[in-house]
């Protein structure tokens, strides 16, 4: 049997300019624009880690913290932090660029969960996640307890989503 490789993943960046035409009618980033920034990002960081094409399965606790206004330069961070044997879970951060002393201020986080295909469109193994950071054990951590608990949220929900499908 074939050893599965082993890998560290690498923290993709992505920066914008926050044009009129992605905002609200309140002049904040609209909530849909910036969501797939993040989901292009964490799109990229999951095929530099895996090195197929992928597919975005879920998104998970997305955190609008602070928001974002026309004009700003948004830097997007995004980072595989859980596998699976064919998924990847990536953590999306999104900072605005204050400049000066603020520096970069936390905005938005998510977790989007991202599959890895085959040349058929099949579901692919990716590397197994090496975990060595402080940081890195953290979010691991973090992305576990995502799991577990969307796990048991759709062991309840079963039944309802079952009725209705
Ligand atoms: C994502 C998709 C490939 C999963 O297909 P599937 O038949 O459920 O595949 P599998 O049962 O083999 O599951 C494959 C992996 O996806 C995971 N997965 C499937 N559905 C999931 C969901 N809703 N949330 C999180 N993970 C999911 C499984 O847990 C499994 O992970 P693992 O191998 O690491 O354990 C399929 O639902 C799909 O193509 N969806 C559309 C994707 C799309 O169009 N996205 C938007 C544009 S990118």
């Amino acid at each position: 049997m074939s050893q599965r490789e082993q890998k560290k993943a690498e923290a993709i960046e992505t920066w914008n300019f926050v044009f009129p035409n992605q905002s609200n009618p309140y002049g904040n980033m609209f909530g849909g624009e910036l969501l797939a920034i993040m989901d292009t990002t964490a799109a990229m960081a999951a095929i530099r880690y895996c090195g197929r094409t992928v597919s975005t399965a879920s998104s998970e606790r997305v955190i609008f913290k602070r928001p974002i206004f026309v004009g700003d330069r948004i830097k997007t961070v995004a980072k595989v932090v859980l596998v699976g044997r064919t998924s990847m879970m990536v953590r999306t951060d999104v900072f605005v660029d204050k400049g000066g002393d603020e520096g970069d201020v936390l905005s938005t986080t998510a977790h989007f969960t991202l599959v890895a295909f085959d040349d058929e469109r099949n579901p692919a193994e990716v590397p197994e996640l090496i975990v060595e950071t402080d940081k890195e054990h953290k979010h691991h951590e973090l992305a576990q307890q995502i799991k577990a608990h969307v796990g048991r949220r759709e062991e309840r929900i079963k039944h309802v989503v079952e009725k209705w499908s």
